[in-house]
């Protein structure tokens, strides 16, 4: 399994999912920028994985600064998790973590900004390890849901790579393939920037999970003619109600499933249910530019600069989502976390 961010002694990695799955690149991460960098342009992605890549990214930018005294060190933690906050605005989990590592430093105020800095390291650390056993045990919550033998369907990315461990949705699908369950995925290539296809696909090859690939305007002929006995996929900001916000064509998927009586799943930590947020209607859908529509690769595929838009995300409502899958359970409408 690729880790998406590894530390090498005191020296900060990840690899460039953007470039996978034909080419494998690691890079190494200086500072605060490069990360801001990594995650604006999806090097680093998925909910989990970009709260762990913004917690390591704050612990680089500080390092310069270890020797400023305490006020000095904070204040410029403050104006480093800004930029790390502003990256990606949906999922909630970058926020989160930012939050939780702000916390830390200010109940360690009054010692020097060396130690500080340490107790930061650590819970970056620790972020990144209590999302790992998060994904076991989403990974082991979820084998209630997946009958013996199972026809799936996945969209986006929701494994390994998206997440500190095994992954959330991928997680419970690979590890039902594991336990001896007969599974077989269909994996949505989920235009626009494909993770379906160049992630999801490799990890299950990967995984040796049987899989098909499926372009994402085939879902519903899939599910008229073929029996699926489950849709689950991840989420990147669930709100008080229930409402999920998960990669753009979630909710699409969430209505035919509906229709076709499918039973519809989200997998997610707790670290990314908002409880500020009480629908989704208050979730900022991140606008990532026409020209993700327009291209593939960076091959135009549309007329110059024909009007398109690339909304990366959609909003499920609660009640099209049979079970939210966490570490802590499986909730159920009406959601109540
Ligand atoms: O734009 P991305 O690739 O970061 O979007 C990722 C998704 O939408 C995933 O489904 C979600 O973050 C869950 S990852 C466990």
């Amino acid at each position: 399994m690729i880790k998406p961010l590894f530390w090498e002694k005191d020296r900060l990695f990840i690899v460039d999912q953007t470039l996978l799955p034909t080419i494998y690149q690691r890079i190494e991460i200086h500072n605060h920028l490069e990360m801001a960098d990594a995650i604006k342009r999806l090097a680093i992605r998925g909910a989990p994985a970009i709260g762990i890549a913004a917690a390591a990214g704050l612990v680089v930018g500080l390092k310069p600064y270890i020797h400023c005294s305490s006020p000095e060190f904070l204040s410029k933690l403050y104006e480093i998790a800004e930029i790390l906050n502003r990256t990606r605005p949906t999922a909630v989990n970058l926020s989160w973590a930012l939050k939780r590592m702000k916390r830390v430093a200010e109940s360690e105020k009054h010692k020097p900004a060396s130690e500080i800095w340490e107790r930061l390291l650590h819970e970056a650390v620790n972020i990144h390890t209590e999302d790992i056993n998060m994904c076991r045990q989403i990974s082991q919550n979820g084998q209630n849901i997946i009958p013996e033998k199972a026809n799936l369907l996945t969209h986006c990315n929701t494994g390994g790579l998206a997440t500190g461990g095994l992954g959330t949705a991928l997680g419970i699908i690979i590890t039902a393939h594991q336990t001896g369950k007969n599974i077989h995925v269909y994996v949505d290539e989920t235009r626009p920037l494909l993770q379906g296809a160049r992630l999801t696909a490799w990890e299950l090859t990967e995984e040796h999970v049987p899989f098909t690939l499926i372009s994402d305007n085939m879902a519903a002929y899939i599910m008229a003619t073929r029996k699926i006995d489950a849709v689950i996929l991840g989420a990147d900001r669930i709100a008080a109600n229930g409402d999920t916000a998960n990669k753009i064509g979630t909710y699409g998927l969430a209505v035919l499933a509906n229709y076709h009586k499918v039973p519809f799943y989200v997998a997610a930590p707790t670290s990314t249910i908002d409880p500020n947020i009480a629908s989704g209607d208050q979730i900022v859908i991140e606008e990532r530019g026409g020209g993700e529509v327009r291209e593939v690769f960076g091959k135009p595929i549309a007329p110059g600069n024909c009007p398109a838009v690339s909304p990366a995300f959609d909003v499920t409502p609660n009640h099209l989502i049979s079970g939210i899958i966490t570490e802590k359970g499986i909730f159920r409408h009406p959601y109540r976390f």
